[in-house]
């Protein structure tokens, strides 16, 4: 690994870095190969990316490995992805277990095959003690769906009077929501070129930095990462504020 062009500062790396993995056919179809074997290798890239994020103390590392418009790929495909994250589950384990990362899915995740909700439980719990880092995978995940299951879980509470429209504020919301109890990502990459959300983390990014690469996601390693983590610390985060009250909460707190 090259050194990054600037020290990292290790006070201001992000608690929580979502990745949208884009570009795995292309890297595949570029060497004339199956796209399958575009997400072979887009699993080193997971591995690689996840092993950095615990290295240098990220949090929280959430991954869209399959979307919801997924599921109108061929066939082979989808049982190739299904069996790579099978796989993938089972190679994993111990590493995830001796690094003390805990493994969490969000998404439809009963549209998943039987046997893939089967592996995942079996992480997701044996994993559970894991206090170092969450590493968070979408699975069949839409943005829209997510929040359309939060409202209807909200009307159901109204409907049966245990809560007040008046009660629901941003920070309720987002008890309803898949990623409840996890802070918002601060930094979200896209690899690929795509200047898109497609429907990830809707919700969730409304103040997260956006950082998109031309890098395929097979290509994507540590220096990448890197790269993506500099960018990050070189942003100015204002959250809407003006840079005086910034400096100002910087000085003497968010409350005074
Ligand atoms: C996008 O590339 C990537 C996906 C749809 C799946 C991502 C999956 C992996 C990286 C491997 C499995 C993941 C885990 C966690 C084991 P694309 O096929 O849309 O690429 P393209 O836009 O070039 O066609």
């Amino acid at each position: 690994m090259t050194e990054p062009a600037f020290p990292l500062d290790p006070g201001k790396l992000p608690r929580h870095v979502a990745i949208i993995m884009d570009g795995n056919g292309r890297w595949a179809q570029r060497r004339g190969l199956l796209r399958v074997r575009g997400h072979v290798a887009g699993v080193e890239s997971v591995r690689t990316v996840t092993r950095l994020a615990r290295k240098l103390g990220i949090s929280y590392l959430t991954l869209f490995a399959f979307s919801e418009e997924n599921w109108q790929r061929p066939g082979l495909e989808i049982r190739a992805l299904m069996a790579l994250l099978r796989r993938y589950l089972h190679r994993e384990l111990s590493e995830m277990q001796e690094n003390q990362i805990a493994l969490q899915a969000i998404g439809n995740l009963s549209q998943l095959p039987e046997e893939v909700q089967r592996d995942l439980a079996q992480t997701i719990a044996a994993t559970a003690d894991g206090a170092r880092m969450v590493l968070t995978l979408a699975l069949s995940y839409g943005g829209r769906s997510e929040i359309i299951q939060a409202v209807k879980a909200l009307a159901r509470e109204i409907a049966a009077g245990r809560l007040q429209p008046e009660d629901i504020d941003a920070a309720l919301f987002s008890r309803y929501l898949y990623t409840a109890g996890m802070p918002d990502p601060d930094l979200l990459i896209r690899t690929s070129g795509e200047y898109r959300l497609s429907n990830f983390l809707l919700w969730q990014s409304a103040y997260t930095e956006l950082y998109v690469t031309e890098t395929l996601w097979p290509d994507f390693r540590e220096d990448d990462f890197m790269k993506a983590l500099e960018a990050y610390q070189q942003r100015e985060r204002r959250f809407g504020l003006t840079q005086e009250q910034i400096e100002d909460q910087a000085t003497n707190g968010p409350r005074h």
